[in-house]
């Protein structure tokens, strides 16, 4: 069959898997442009797969950016005010550096320093993160990521006859209590009072389940405060064990996804004085965790 000049194969994703727990590496791939429904289809299947995704070398704008995450869903709208894009009010921008070019001096937000899992703190918690990087840190700055099905699985069976039906309290002001960052206001816990998820929960498209804590769990209800604070401290600390994590080293211009149904993130610290870090950051929608 004659094929005219214009019309040229189209590009397939590859998929590298990451040799650690979680991770694959997208190439063959330009997200500045519409994917086609085979080429979305080949990432989305990775997504599910491997919990996070890397795609470098990604020179995208803003609209470009918004235009891939919403191939995945609904856009949040973001509460943070001072965080949220001048122009587009769907982009977060998580930046040490000021509009004269000099830095803040601190990181822009305490809670992404310690593990946790997008907006637990609301009845439905972000489906998936999109980030990309406009400027990193040359040294630290790095995001950790820990693949909390897998740490589920390796629990042993005792451990997971005692949390079966458990749940924990996700609260946005105790969080921001915990890392001593600006107080949660009346308007903030008015919107995010605390609400309860399971301490297990399952992924809704690939049924694999998976521990759900993180920074803003509280506490577990039904049980002594004190002795639910310590259960979810431990089974955080079992879940982020080297085996499970993968630590994502920053270049310019990456584009980094992570499902927040099976996996924690944490940043790690650099010179917020010295080293500049800007993330652009765009949150889709989830539904309610079981
Ligand atoms: C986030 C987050 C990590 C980073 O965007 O949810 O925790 O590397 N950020 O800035
Ligand atoms: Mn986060």
């Amino acid at each position: 069959m004659m094929q005219s000049a214009e019309v040229r194969p189209e590009s397939v994703p590859a998929v590298t898997p990451f040799e650690t727990a979680l991770g694959a590496e997208v190439s063959n791939i330009d997200l500045s442009q519409p994917l086609s429904a085979d080429q979305f289809a080949v990432v989305e299947q990775a997504f599910l797969d491997h919990l996070v995704l890397v795609f470098r070398n990604q020179s995208l704008t803003d609209e470009q950016h918004l235009a891939f995450a919403s191939r995945f869903g609904e856009l949040e709208e973001h509460i943070n005010k001072p965080t949220r894009h001048e122009q587009y009010e769907k982009v977060q921008v998580f930046s040490n550096v000021k509009a004269d070019g000099t830095t803040l001096g601190v990181h822009p937000e305490r809670g992404t320093l310690v593990w946790h899992t997008d907006k637990s703190y609301i009845a439905t918690p972000s489906l998936a993160t999109v980030l990309r990087s406009p400027a990193i840190a040359s040294e630290g700055g790095d995001t950790l990521f820990a693949n909390t099905q897998a740490a589920y699985d390796d629990l042993d069976e005792a451990t997971k006859r005692r949390i079966a039906g458990l749940k924990a309290v996700h609260s946005w002001e105790r969080s921001r209590e915990k890392v001593g960052e600006r107080p949660a206001t009346p308007e903030q816990i008015a919107a995010a009072p605390p609400v309860e998820h399971p301490l297990v929960r399952t992924h809704p498209v690939t049924g694999r389940k998976g521990l759900y804590l993180g920074n803003h769990a509280s506490h577990v209800p039904g049980m002594d405060f004190e002795e639910g604070v310590q259960l979810l401290a431990e089974l955080e600390r079992f879940a982020t064990q080297d085996k499970y994590v993968y630590r994502h080293k920053w270049q310019v211009d990456d584009v980094l996804m992570w499902d927040n149904r099976g996996t924690m993130h944490c940043v790690t610290p650099y010179d917020a004085v010295k080293e500049k870090r800007a993330i652009h950051r765009v949150v889709i929608r989830g539904d309610r965790p079981f």
